[in-house]
């Protein structure tokens, strides 16, 4: 099982995921038509690059757009989750021995192991308390279907057997293996499901910001014919 899975299924789970979350990208900016969006995007490159930018910056930065400083308790579980979700997959030092073995190189830099502890334990607390989240405000419950839960199951998972595996909880080999289980399961889920936002939250986002760029409010008034 183990070779199974870091053998064949390793390079199906990750061709998986670059192809589809790239083959994403290009469905999306194929998609966008100047005249049903009303918005002169090739007209104005500079104005639409400029506000792409700002608008992907700011929703970056915890607490830097109205809407996160709204919602400040989501922006601390959303950033607590995010940050080490996204770090700890690329930057961890057993990950990056095992690309180094598997493709020949590996990231620069890799995180400090007691970071990348506290980082996986932020995720795993953050992932529960977002899921308290979807059940205690109504505003959220009524969004929230059976789907919603099994993304967020699905993103937690490698991380709960991350843990399970890094202190050696019973069997190591078992959850070493379902750790790789459940990270490749979620790897082949990205470009299927919302999981696809990892990539499509930069391309909205830029749609939106060059919306605003060139059209409401930043060229209003400035000669724009319409
Ligand atoms: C740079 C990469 C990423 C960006 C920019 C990003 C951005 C976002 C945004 C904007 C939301 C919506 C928050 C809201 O409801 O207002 C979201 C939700 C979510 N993201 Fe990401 N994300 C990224 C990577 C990831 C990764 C790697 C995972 C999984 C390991 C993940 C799992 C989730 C989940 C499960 C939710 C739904 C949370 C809930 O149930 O409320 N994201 N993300
Ligand atoms: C694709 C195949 C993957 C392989 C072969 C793999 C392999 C490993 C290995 C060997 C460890 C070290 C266990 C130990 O300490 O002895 C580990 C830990 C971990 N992995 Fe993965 N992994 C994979 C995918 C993922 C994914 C997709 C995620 C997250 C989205 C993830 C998150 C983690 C975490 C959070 C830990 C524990 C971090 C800590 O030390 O606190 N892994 N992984």
């Amino acid at each position: 099982m183990y070779e199974f899975l870091t053998g064949f299924m390793f390079w199906l789970s990750i061709s998986i995921c670059l192809i589809g979350m790239l083959v994403r990208i290009v469905l999306y900016f194929n998609g966008l038509n100047w005249q049903l969006d009303r918005v002169a995007y090739r007209a104005y490159p500079l104005q639409g690059l400029k506000g792409a930018l700002q608008s992907i910056f700011k929703w970056l930065l915890p607490f830097g757009t109205y809407g996160w400083r709204k919602q400040p308790f989501m922006t601390v579980i959303f950033f607590g989750f995010h940050i080490g979700a996204v770090l700890v997959p690329l930057f961890l030092l057993a990950h990056n021995l095992f690309l180094k073995d598997k493709l020949g190189f590996s990231m620069f830099i890799t995180l400090n192991p007691a970071l990348a502890d506290v980082l996986t334990w932020t995720v795993v607390i953050s992932a529960v308390l977002l899921a308290l989240r979807r059940i205690a405000l109504p505003e959220v419950r009524i969004l929230t279907t059976t789907y919603d839960y099994f993304i967020l199951f699905l993103s937690a998972a490698p991380f709960i057997t991350g843990l399970l595996s890094r202190y050696e909880f019973g069997d190591y080999s078992f959850w070493l293996t379902v750790h790789i289980l459940c990270g490749e399961a979620l790897l082949i889920a990205i470009p299927f499901t919302k999981l696809s936002h990892i990539v499509l939250f930069f391309a909205s986002r830029a749609q939106l910001g060059m919306d605003y760029g060139i059209k409401r409010g930043g060229m209003k008034g400035k000669g724009l014919a319409w």
